[in-house]
């Protein structure tokens, strides 16, 4: 199936099985801000929870914070926000479409590769096993031209970004006949700046009003209060603060479900480093962060990192991991060497000495800072992603089948076990009821007795339940129960009291912890 497809089914999917609903939905939803149902806000709270033990719980050094969403105006003035936290934006006349500037010729890049991966695919056909790719790649000519359009674009639109040239970036627009993809028009306006922040007014009378911002990434919250969590956590350098919580930007292009939205959740952790080892704990970071994506199970080569090339106003290195998605590679996080960039300006704009002293050198310093900042709905995405299959089944009678199943990682799984008896008669319900009575205080437990067996299994399987409980006319004899594994569909048959280790073994998160 088209990965296009694929990823459409996923969106319905979610939907369907309470995972994530459009805002509003009732008033034809509200663009780009989507609301987590029922299972969807157990897997977040999962999700946020893996992270957050593996930063706070697993870290001597490094402890939590929840800051505020409103804040002080004068910190976008200091963090650069208000001047720089722009994008840059076309629209298309015709189509009435707008449009990120950068995007489009970054897509004219792609497409580029996407001539060059063409081409030595068409030679591997003719040659056979005879074909040396990496030679075809160094000599053939049609090759070595793209490439050499490939090289020229991307030097000239790095300079544009580094410059902040929009001229340059419209006129690249147009030497390289960029077209609207709605319209195929290339009747395009200048490019123009547009800042990201939403504003709004505080204060109930026209003169007394301030304008203030929801904030546009959390770590903001983090850095004003560096001085209160290092003084009355007395933590020495180097150490940590990490936080979950929403952010907001007003996306222009806002697309792909969940993946670009105007109110999002981040998870974000600010190490404060003596200045000069900033770039060692940015390597640092940079491979335990992939470890944790690793550890999911889903495959190590559906990660990579990705450098960049225009750096933000307060970065001396930066580095993406992307996941591959339906829709190609694209970033889930972002590590960041903000050098001491922020502290530094809070430092100018309030008056206030933000410093550390070093008692070993006797030295004080503005600390320099790595930060980690993953995207909570973009990882969400990640997940459901990589976790959606549809499957081809054979039955026994030997006719087909066909399931939906959600192979989440168990302990991300928003329900662990779903409890059935096998009839609604014969006292199978109330023995089915004591077990999940048992189970639920250690496991998010659901019971169900509608629909045969089999309808049961495939909704447990839809919503990514691991593990199916059956009681049947046995397990009045003798307590025993069968347990059906949801990603192998096979079934064992085992006592009542083995059935809490069981599952515990596989959900536990501190077994996940311990890989990383
Ligand atoms: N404090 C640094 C910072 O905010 P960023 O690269 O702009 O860096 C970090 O954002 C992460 O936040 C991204 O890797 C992405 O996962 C998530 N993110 C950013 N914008 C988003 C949006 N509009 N919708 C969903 N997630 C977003």
């Amino acid at each position: 199936m088209a990965q296009e497809d694929l990823f459409k089914k996923l969106v319905a999917h979610c939907k369907e099985y309470g995972y994530v609903f459009p805002s509003s939905e009732i008033y034809d939803g509200f663009a780009a801000v989507y609301d987590y149902g029922q299972y969807g806000v157990e897997l977040k709270n999962n999700i946020k929870k893996y992270w957050w033990d593996s930063m706070v719980l697993l870290h001597e050094n490094i402890v939590g914070l929840d800051s505020a969403i409103f804040m002080h105006p004068t910190t976008w003035k200091a963090s650069g926000h208000l001047d720089a936290f722009n994008d840059p934006l076309i629209d298309n006349r015709d189509s009435k479409k707008r449009y990120r500037a950068d995007e489009l010729i970054e897509e004219q890049l792609e497409k580029y590769e996407g001539k060059i991966t063409r081409e030595a695919e068409k030679a591997r056909k003719r040659f056979g096993d005879a074909f040396d790719e990496q030679m075809f790649l160094d000599t053939n000519p049609r090759v070595l031209a793209i490439r050499e359009k490939y090289d020229a674009l991307h030097d000239r639109f790095v300079k544009a970004l580094n410059e902040t040239d929009l001229k340059e970036l419209g006129q690249i627009i147009a030497d390289e006949e960029i077209a609207c993809p709605l319209s195929g028009s290339k009747n395009w306006t200048e490019v123009r700046q547009f800042n990201l922040m939403f504003s709004t007014e505080l204060g109930s009378t026209a003169e007394n009003t301030s304008r203030i911002y929801l904030r546009p990434e959390t770590a903001q919250g983090i850095f004003v209060n560096y001085l209160n969590v290092q003084k009355s956590g007395r933590m020495k350098i180097p150490f940590g603060i990490a936080q979950v919580g929403k952010a907001f930007r007003n996306e222009i292009v806002a697309r792909q479900f969940i993946f670009r939205m105007r109110e999002f959740e981040q998870m974000e952790m600010q190490f404060f480093v003596p200045p000069g080892t900033e770039l060692e704990w940015f390597e640092y970071w940079k491979s335990v962060r992939i470890k944790w994506f690793r550890t999911l199970g889903f495959g190590d080569d559906k990660y990579r990192f990705h450098d960049h090339e225009k750096l933000a106003h307060y970065a001396n290195a930066a580095s993406d991991i992307e996941y591959l998605f339906p829709f190609g590679f694209k970033e889930v996080e972002g590590i960041h060497s903000r050098t001491d960039y922020d502290l530094g300006r809070h430092q100018e704009f309030s008056g206030k000495k933000i410093q550390y002293y070093d008692q070993e050198t006797g030295k004080s310093y503005v600390p320099y800072v790595v930060e980690t900042s993953i995207g909570l709905d973009r990882t969400f995405l990640h997940v459901i992603s990589a976790a959606y299959h549809e499957e081809d089944l054979i039955k026994e009678d030997g006719s087909s089948d066909s399931r939906v199943v959600m192979k989440l990682p168990p302990f991300l799984a928003p329900i662990k076990l779903a409890v059935f008896p096998l009839t609604r008669k014969d006292g199978l319900p109330e023995k089915a009821r004591t077990i999940v009575e048992e189970l639920r205080f250690d496991f998010n437990c659901q019971y169900e007795e509608k629909d045969s067996i089999g309808r049961r299994y495939r909704r447990q399987d839809a919503i990514g339940t691991p593990y199916c409980i059956t009681v049947d006319h046995q397990t009045l004899k003798d307590d025993t129960v069968t347990v059906r594994y949801r990603d192998s569909m096979e079934q064992d048959r085992v006592q009542i009291t083995e059935l809490k280790q069981i599952i515990k073994d596989k959900v536990d998160i501190s077994n996940l912890l311990k890989q990383l």
